[in-house]
């Protein structure tokens, strides 16, 4: 139960339990519409004593959210849960005649239907030929009532990690479940079946053959997914967040020089390409528009960002001399995976930066940068943003050195000043006070604008994105000089107005910009580099962001956007941690 609540923010809007029952030999299925917390209170009502089971939690695709559509799913002998989609289920259900076993509307109960119609007592052989007539991605946990105290698993796509230690053998759609118990873990390669009992673990191919698990590390501490005493995870994030910077960039530096020797890639990846294309989602995506600033400004390459989700459907111009930069927390999420395959495809060579080691995307990818951010557990990302950007300064100065862009002087000067990130962003996170107190003007909104100009534009996307995942405030980022191209007519005295100005030369144009909204009502709170805040405090509200260079102020900036949203959301009592309708972990396209 305790490494369910782990796994809740994957999806949190069912859970369900199965525990195979000591006295009985049933296996009991409790499960709920809800938290895990509802769950618990279930089953502490209804006790079952058991040493093998299998867990859930969901986030709805296929059937409203009801305890009928939680998992686990029951059909005759087979009690399963299911990550994924089943493209194909309809079908199967009219080639199969199951439409009267089912009691849901999921896909995924359509497997426990087929599992049922072919097993004959033997798990390996049932499992084998209902993969054969599934299409979609599975990631199947399978229990068989006459199987006593054993757990079956299969997957395609979506992801499975297990591993064997003192508490007995286990496996999770990822690995914060298990690393409370152990460091030690491995992937589950698609397409083979994995048999744990309590004191072993099997594994082997379709073809019965045994495979030896490719187990890895993560250095992860084993109490580092826990609150900490913070009341939200999101709260916790943010504040490891110098600590996190530190732990991704030291060992990348080498006499003051970016290095990436120790990660394995090499200088040719960044000299011979023409052009680099980004792909990633959400968060990660807008790390990827900072990045794609930065390499427009210094390398003067054509560079493009591109939706995961968007990227395979827009004939996207992509070949041998492309280099693809994924960019990925958990590195599961599907639309990136998939992109990258497509890539790969094309010939073009992949980067992943990737938070999560050995997740799908890391794999996929001819090389991989980690971002060391640790265990990130709030639903809103935001070390892992903050890290992915500290890995893009380190791309950017190694790319700008190895193409004679930057000499040794303008390299290491570069790298100092990304060096003195972690010191930067404690300062902001001391005056956390004041953007609580920031906060409050813009508590009661419905309706808010983030305006920008250049970088603070990008960052802006992402602020925005943070404030309408926990607040519900419905927020949009716009570029300043466009506003007046639309979106100026929603500009009242009930729609403030949030505006960062950390660009020296944008500086006087930014200033226009936020004179015209404040001129129709609008309230206006400034986030602004401290050197060039002027006597600006006698007109609006202000917070002073510590200097960097300009092409750093994305990172002081981000972190006072990111506490923007976290005391907007939990002032108003939200749950920040798991925002309505989100899943940390998008393994559906
Ligand atoms: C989900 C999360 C976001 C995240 C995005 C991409 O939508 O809620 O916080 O940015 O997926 O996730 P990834 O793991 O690929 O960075």
């Amino acid at each position: 139960m305790d490494a369910l609540e782990l796994l809740e923010y994957r999806g949190y809007d069912s859970a369900g339990i199965a525990l195979r029952d000591e006295e009985s030999g049933k296996t009991e299925v409790r499960k709920c519409a809800g938290r895990v917390s509802d769950l618990r209170a279930i089953c502490m009502s209804e006790k079952v004593v058991s040493q093998c089971g299998i867990g859930h939690t969901r986030w709805a695709t296929h059937g409203g959210v009801n305890d009928c559509n939680a998992h686990p799913h029951q059909v005759g002998k087979v009690t399963l849960v299911h990550n994924g989609i089943i493209e194909n289920y309809r079908e199967l259900i009219a080639d199969y005649d199951l439409a009267d076993t089912l009691k849901s509307e999921t896909d995924s109960e359509v497997v426990a239907a087929l599992l049922n119609r072919f097993y004959e007592g033997n798990p390996g052989e049932a499992i084998k030929k209902t993969v054969s007539k599934l299409k979609g991605t599975f990631a199947l946990v399978i229990l068989f009532e006459d199987q006593k105290d054993v757990i079956y698993s299969t997957r395609n796509v979506s992801p499975i990690v297990a591993t064997i230690c003192k508490e007995g053998a286990m496996l999770a759609s990822d690995l914060t479940a298990l690393c409370r118990f152990t460091n030690r873990y491995f992937v589950v390669p698609e397409y083979h079946i994995l048999k744990l009992s309590a004191d072993k673990l099997t594994l082997t191919d379709f073809d019965g053959n045994e495979v030896l698990p490719k187990y890895l590390t993560v250095d992860w501490e084993l109490n580092s997914a826990g609150k900490n005493g913070y009341p939200f995870y999101m709260e916790k994030e943010i504040m490891e967040q110098p600590e996190a910077i530190e732990n991704t960039i030291k060992n990348r530096i080498v006499g003051g020089m970016p290095d990436f020797t120790a990660d394995g890639v090499p200088d040719t990846l960044f000299t011979e390409c023409e052009h680099i294309c980004i792909v990633a989602c959400g968060t990660a995506m807008h790390a990827g528009l900072v990045a794609q600033a930065l390499v427009k400004s210094i390398l003067h390459m054509h560079i493009e960002v591109q939706m995961a989700s968007e990227f395979m459907y827009s004939d996207p111009v992509i070949d041998e001399k492309t280099l693809v930069i994924a960019v990925s927390q958990s590195g599961e999420t599907i639309d990136t995976l998939e992109a990258v395959k497509y890539a790969k495809n094309r010939g073009a060579k992949c980067l992943a930066i990737i938070n999560v080691k050995g997740s799908s995307i890391a794999r996929e990818s001819d090389y991989v940068l980690y971002t060391n951010a640790g265990p990130e557990i709030a639903v809103a990302s935001t070390k892992a943003y903050t890290t992915q950007l500290a890995v893009f300064y380190l791309i950017v100065a190694r790319m700008a050195h190895s193409r004679g862009v930057f000499d040794d002087a303008q390299t290491q000067s570069f790298v100092r000043e990304l060096q003195r990130t972690p010191e930067v962003m404690k300062k902001v996170l001391e005056r956390r006070r004041d953007i609580h107190v920031v906060a409050k003007k813009v508590l009661g909104a419905k309706d808010l604008f983030m305006i920008g100009r250049g970088l603070d534009y990008s960052i802006l996307l992402e602020g925005s994105l943070k404030l309408k995942e926990v607040s519900y405030i419905h927020s949009e980022a716009y570029a300043s000089g466009e506003l007046k191209h639309g979106p100026i007519a929603l500009i009242t005295q009930d729609t403030p107005v949030v505006a960062t100005v950390t660009q020296e030369k944008l500086m006087s144009k930014e200033l226009s910009n936020i004179k015209e909204v404040k001129s129709r009502g609008a309230d206006v709170v400034v986030f602004i580099k401290e050197s060039i805040v002027g006597d600006l405090a006698k007109e609006y509200e202000i917070f002073t962001l510590p200097d960097m260079q300009d092409e750093f102020m994305v990172l002081p900036a981000s972190v006072a956007l990111q506490l923007l949203a976290y005391y907007v959301s939990s002032d108003k009592g939200f749950d920040v941690d798991k925002p309505r309708n989100l899943a940390k972990v998008v393994t559906v396209e």
